[in-house]
């Protein structure tokens, strides 16, 4: 048979996967799993009885209803359902626990950011990881957007991202947890800045320092404006400055981005295309970056895509656990920083939840992978 004859390469299988957690963003990773070409849905876990049902109702196409399993056990669903991997979209709190679970029970996870509820929880993930072999990637879906690697591209021609400057300034009225939070900007919303700076640098994040306050007029309970600078052991610095309580010429979603490098600047508005500004060229017109491929993947679904391609042999996604831990961590970092006003070194914070994660870990006693980790940072390698 000659090479034309040659049948096509068949498509990796779909990965059957259960959705635990039906709440608001339960809801859009159900519809991601839908549309996707990569994996499909064969339950929906949620512990609040009706939750699964419920959502189910929504946003399945009713002639797909019958065929999902639902329930209020994780796990029993997922068994019943003959389920591969599974997606955790719980609350935070919950992360871990339901993780851990999975993990332990011979399924992948894709789990919401955050990683967990505290950064030692996090670690104990990775550690849980280790001790199964099974994949778990957690999905921090603000990365996946084309706009923010044309930028780190285009930084890339004019010397590299030396200086990186993020301004995020908006002003929701969401109601609920984040009202009362203590750190709700830096917490809930900054994390995405964090973790897409770290697309665009190179190197790990070394300290943290951070401001963080309350404006007079805010309807916050917690800090709603922080001034957070990163800085990286490669030399370079991130600077996030935001708020949510900033009425007026609001930013977009992902922030307005000036990214430095030694030949020039390149420019981000966070929604359209970024513009690169060399310094030779500075009388001319800035150059526009790339639009993205008609056919690019934008946030769950690339999340989705890049798991179900790791679990049919391809590579390891660039947010499982263990890179991931480095942006928890400087989360965790910023708000202990704004609380204090101390610079915070991440390998200080790092050992001191490796130190947390041992000990809940051996409490729980299904992994002890991470006495085999020298020091906190050092184990991040492993990924
Ligand atoms: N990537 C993003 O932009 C983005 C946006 C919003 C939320 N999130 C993340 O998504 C996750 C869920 O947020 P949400 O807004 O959907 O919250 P939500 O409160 O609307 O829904 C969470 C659901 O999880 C269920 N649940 C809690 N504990 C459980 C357990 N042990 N087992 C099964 N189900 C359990 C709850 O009953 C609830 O229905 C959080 O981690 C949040 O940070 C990410």
């Amino acid at each position: 048979m000659s090479m034309t004859d040659a049948a096509p390469a068949a498509a990796p299988a779909l990965v059957p996967v259960v959705v635990i957690g039906a709440g608001g963003m339960g809801r859009a990773w159900i519809g991601t799993v839908l549309r996707s070409d990569a994996a499909r849905l064969v339950g929906v876990a949620d512990v609040l009885e009706g939750a699964a049902e419920r959502a189910v109702a929504e946003v399945v196409p009713e002639e797909q209803r019958a065929a999902i399993v639902t329930g209020t056990d994780a796990l029993d669903v997922a068994r019943r359902s003959g389920a591969e991997a599974v997606i955790d979209v719980t609350i935070p709190a919950a992360h871990h626990a339901v993780t851990a679970d999975a993990l332990h029970a011979g399924y992948p996870v894709l789990g919401e950011k955050p990683c967990a509820a505290t950064l030692a929880e996090a670690v104990s993930l990775a550690g849980h990881a280790e001790a199964t072999g099974k994949l778990f990637m957690v999905s921090q879906s603000r990365r996946n957007n084309p706009h923010l690697h044309e930028a780190r591209r285009l930084a890339d021609e004019l010397g590299g991202a030396g200086i990186v400057d993020t301004r995020f300034y908006k002003a929701p009225r969401f109601g609920g947890f984040r009202d009362e939070m203590e750190h709700p900007l830096i917490v809930d919303m900054a994390i995405h800045a964090f973790d897409a700076g770290r697309v665009l640098i190179d190197g790990n994040p070394l300290d943290v320092t951070a401001t963080s306050y309350n404006p007079s007029w805010s309807w916050y309970a917690g800090d709603t404006a922080a001034t957070v600078t990163i800085t990286y052991d490669s030399g370079v610095v991130h600077t996030f400055a935001g708020s949510w309580a900033a009425p007026g010429a609001e930013t977009s979603w992902n922030g307005d981005w000036r990214i430095s490098g030694e030949h020039g600047s390149v420019l981000w508005d966070g929604e359209t295309a970024p513009t690169s500004h060399a310094a030779a060229a500075e009388a001319t017109e800035a150059r526009l970056g790339r639009a993205p491929d008609p056919d690019a993947r934008w946030e769950l679904a690339d999340s989705l895509e890049r798991f179900c391609a790791a679990l049919r042999g391809g590579p390891v996604p660039d947010s499982e656990v263990h890179a991931n831990v480095w942006t928890q961590a400087i989360v965790e970092a910023a708000v202990r920083a704004a609380d204090t006003g101390v610079r915070v070194q991440l390998a200080d914070l790092l050992e001191e939840a490796l130190a947390a994660a041992r000990i809940l870990d051996s409490a729980d006693g299904r992994s002890s992978a991470l006495h085999s980790w020298n020091t906190g940072t050092s184990g991040l390698s492993i990924g």
